[in-house]
């Protein structure tokens, strides 16, 4: 797909993903969620099932395993051209400074990114700006917490912001499960700020970086975007509870025949640094040390940084091939690919959900072994593996 700051016309999958009746009963979302489809198993990481809907053959995304991929029929879409500027939060952490650069790289964008440094690193903020500064872009930095909504709101004028792409937040459920108002203050309040500044400010535009942990404990694969959700820890709570306000928040919006358009993404394990070496695991937070995701984990003991000297697999009695945790890894370069492509679909007052995973799952050890056949010649690491965490699902992804 090319910039969006360009009216044009691109061939969509036709496909249905809806979590609600209301949603059932609109055509042009489920078109949205097939660019969506598209662009994920265009780069080969797909993972749809057919099933029929509406009368219709239709697809759903999933988070979680599936045996085949159905395509459907090519259908075409015009993209809204309207957004240029465009407010990124939590941009100096993992997934919004890859959305960031993915904006830069489009050439076409006003880039402002706010982070409170909790989790971010200031290295991948500097990184981003000597990029945009190469690339001739516009890239504003702001050091500020997100739930200071006035100062928000001003922001939002100042720098005529079209969209928010929303991202910040604490994202471990291990954390969530000892610290739970961290989760509700950050992740809950902060996203009702959010819509506070943005209605003051006459933002309508809005993407909410979700996670599959709103469906806790599924019983049923794959997870789609109708699978009930009932959250089995505050981290998956706080996001559903911060789903519902933005939903909420939409219909009153409605009723009071203004715009205001929202898409959730509800991811499941985001993994990998951009291919090309600008980002990654070098430039996160020492904070993040505590609470490694596995790739960043392996990255720490293949350098021998961090001071961790071995890799720690949770669990080794799962139900999967080789008894670790089998979860749905995508590539975060393919998520943010789907972050852009509705930055210019969003239009009116559409409300989307998708559930964005691979389909294609790995488990722990398969993942470890990758990192084995790259490691650093001669690094000591040796590998413990431990009982599964709680409140995570017995066999399905990590849904952080
Ligand atoms: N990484 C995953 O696998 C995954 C999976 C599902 C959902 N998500 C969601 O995606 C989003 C980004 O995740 P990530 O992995 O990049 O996490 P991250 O910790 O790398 O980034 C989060 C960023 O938000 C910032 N932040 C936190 N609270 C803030 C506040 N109040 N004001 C301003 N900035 C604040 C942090 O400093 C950090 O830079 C999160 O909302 C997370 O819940 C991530």
């Amino acid at each position: 797909m090319s910039d969006a700051d360009e009216t044009e016309r691109i061939p969509l999958h036709e496909g249905v993903g809806v979590n609600s009746p209301s949603m059932a009963a609109r055509r042009w979302p489920m078109l949205l969620l097939g660019a969506v489809v598209g662009l994920i198993s265009a780069a080969a990481i797909g993972g749809i099932v057919g099933k029929p809907l509406l009368g219709s053959a239709a697809i759903e995304t999933t988070c979680g395993a599936v045996p085949t991929i159905t395509h459907p029929p090519l259908v075409r879409r015009t993209l809204d051209a309207t957004v240029r500027n465009v407010l990124v939060t939590g941009g100096a952490g993992f997934i919004a400074s890859h959305f960031a650069l993915a904006l830069l790289d489009r050439g076409s964008y006003n880039v402002t990114i706010v982070d409170d440094l909790s989790r971010g690193s200031i290295d991948t903020v500097l990184r981003l700006q000597t990029l945009a500064k190469e690339k001739g872009r516009p890239l504003q930095w702001v050091h500020m917490d997100v739930a200071r909504q006035d100062d928000m709101e001003e922001l939002l004028r100042r720098n005529a912001i079209d969209a928010v792409v929303h991202f910040s937040g604490n994202a471990y459920v291990g954390e969530s499960m000892t610290h739970p108002e961290d989760y509700y203050q950050n992740i809950t309040v902060s996203t009702v700020a959010i819509l506070r500044a943005m209605q003051r400010a006459k933002v309508t535009k809005l993407i909410f970086s979700s996670s599959c942990a709103t469906f806790g404990n599924p019983t049923e694969f794959p997870i789609t975007e109708r699978s009930p959700q009932r959250p089995s820890n505050p981290y998956g709570t706080a996001k559903l509870q911060a789903e519902h306000a933005i939903t909420h928040f939409l219909d009153a919006q409605k009723r009071l025949s203004l715009p205001f358009s929202a898409a959730m993404l509800r991811y499941f394990n985001v993994i990998g640094a951009d291919p090309a070496g600008r980002l990654g695991p070098h430039l996160r937070h020492k904070a993040n040390r505590d609470y490694p995701r596995l790739v960043d984990a392996a990255y720490d003991v293949a350098q021998g940084g961090m001071g961790r000297e071995s890799l720690s697999v949770m669990g080794s009695t799962y139900p999967t091939p080789d008894g670790s945790a089998q979860r749905d890894y995508i590539h975060v370069t393919d998520l943010v690919e789907a972050h852009v492509m509705l930055l210019a679909a969003l239009k009116g007052t559409d409300l989307m959900y998708y559930n964005v995973g691979n389909g294609s799952p790995y488990t722990v050890l398969e993942i470890v072994k990758g990192r084995e056949s790259h490691r650093q010649e001669g690094a000591h690491q040796p590998e413990a593996v431990s009982a599964g965490r709680p409140s995570h699902p017995l066999q399905r992804p990590e849904q952080d």
